[in-house]
């Protein structure tokens, strides 16, 4: 099948990359001529495992290509996905859909055939009937069906989600449309992912609403970890007790310092200003919203505490910045808010992040940037712990105390225990967890 992929940004790249990999033949579109011209040359723009193997293979067999010609890539396609931006619209948190509006413009006069137009975009529910709306008004003689069919990646991991997803949605009545979009899935079906298709509207709410509940499950394990700290008891052990009933389940469990990135933030928030529009509102989301929001800041009070109440003219070592590992993203990171917060206290700030730092650069100031987490720690009179990259999961105490003014972790990822780092004789600090639950 011949496929047109508008918006070569993260989720344009990954699923163009792997419908290529599936045998499709795959054009991915972008208005950005440099970043064409980066792909073309095989360079990646974002990090993300096994992505740049799966273009440089792809582009080699010829099934995958990158070019700025959207009429030339759209007019020779059987199927057109959108997958271009949908941000926050500044100043009101309604997604903005004007990149999702004018792709469909664009699209429209390019259109030969009969021809599926996808959003894989996350978009509000209705926009599909706008994008159909847009598309016979700007092309009366359009033979155009319009689908949903949401991406359900995670930074990170998103290749392997895309190629073992839980389910495949597909919200479209039309059944020739159904038909191209279970041949583009083939290859998944078979091998036993289930496909859901349902109405349009149905398929851009589910996305929505799978993104607030994750958000609400793990803003949920968050409250309950405050709550384990007062009690004496440990989040984790919770965590495992409940999510070993399947009706919980244990994914999306692990408290943190909040979620961040470039899905939950937004998305939750453009659900709540929808809801709220139509007389509906999602009460529970909204909570989570603002609960989350408190929390990042919440976690430069923990380091705050753990340093002795007071971080004035101390330095700490921030290990992670980016809004999770294996990415290079820094959108709604927690390390924003908390490193702003630390700052307003009079903290100096040094950190380090195995990929985040060109981002980083950009969207924090006065902070020094480390080679790794030793460098980091130097003169720190405390190491903080923001993001879980494997890299920090074995260090070298000794080392840290060489370095280290004073002993002192603050692990917001609970990826070290009380009693082993303790061993070590530093002070350490979890969430969830309280130093008595380790006594015995
Ligand atoms: C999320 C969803 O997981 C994907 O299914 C969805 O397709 C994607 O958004 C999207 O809408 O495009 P992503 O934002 O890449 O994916 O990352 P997640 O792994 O979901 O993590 C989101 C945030 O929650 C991170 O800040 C992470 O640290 C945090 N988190 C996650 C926790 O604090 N605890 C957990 O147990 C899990």
């Amino acid at each position: 099948m011949r496929v047109a992929m508008v918006g070569s940004g993260y989720v344009g790249l990954v699923s163009g990359a792997c419908f290529a990999d599936f045998g499709h033949n795959v054009v991915c579109v972008d208005k950005d001529p440099d970043k064409i011209e980066a792909l073309k040359n095989g360079k990646i723009p974002i990090y993300e495992p096994g992505l740049e193997k799966l273009v440089e293979e792809n582009v080699r067999l010829g099934r995958l290509s990158f070019s700025i010609d959207i009429v030339a890539a759209v007019s020779a396609a059987d199927v057109v996905f959108i997958a271009v931006g949908t941000p926050s619209r500044r100043g009101d948190g309604f997604a903005d859909l004007s990149y999702v509006y004018s792709a469909a413009r664009e699209i429209a006069c390019s259109l030969t055939g009969f021809t599926v137009v996808v959003t894989k975009s996350t978009v509000p529910v209705g926009t599909g009937d706008e994008v159909e709306r847009i598309i016979s008004e700007a092309n009366p003689a359009a033979n155009v069906s319009v689908v949903s069919n949401p991406e359900f990646l995670r930074e990170g991991a998103a290749i392997d989600d895309f190629k073992r997803p839980d389910r495949i949605v597909v919200g479209t009545n039309d059944k020739n449309a159904e038909h191209m979009m279970r041949e583009i899935y083939r290859p998944l079906y078979l091998n036993a992912a289930p496909i859901i298709v349902t109405n349009r509207r149905t398929a851009e709410l589910i996305k929505y609403a799978a993104n607030a509940f994750l958000a609400t499950k793990i803003t949920f394990i968050n409250e309950i970890a405050d709550l384990c700290e007062k009690v004496g008891a440990d989040v984790q052990e919770v965590a495992r007790g409940i999510g070993l009933d399947k009706r919980i389940g244990a994914k999306f469990l692990h408290a943190g310092p909040g979620y961040g990135g470039s899905c939950f933030p937004k998305d939750t928030i453009a659900l709540v200003k929808t809801a709220q529009d139509l007389g509906t509102p999602v009460r529970l989301v909204e909570t989570v919203v603002a609960i989350n929001e408190q929390r990042k800041r919440a976690m430069a009070r923990k380091v705050i505490g753990a340093c002795s109440g007071s971080v004035r003219g101390k330095t700490i070592a921030i290990l992670g910045l980016t809004f999770k590992p294996d990415t290079d993203d820094m959108r709604d990171a927690p390390a924003l808010s908390i490193i702003a917060a630390l700052q307003d206290e009079g903290a100096t700030i040094r950190a380090y992040d195995p990929e985040g730092m060109d981002t980083a650069r950009l969207v924090l100031a006065n902070v020094t940037y480390a080679n790794d987490a030793y460098d980091c720690a130097q003169n720190a009179d405390a190491i903080v712990i923001v993001t879980e990259w494997n890299a920090f999961r074995a260090l070298d105490f000794a080392r840290l105390r060489q370095v280290m003014k004073s002993w002192v972790m603050i692990d917001l990822r609970n990826i070290y225990k009380y009693a082993e780092v303790a061993k070590e004789q530093f002070q350490y600090v979890g969430v969830g967890t309280h130093r008595d639950t380790f006594k015995n």
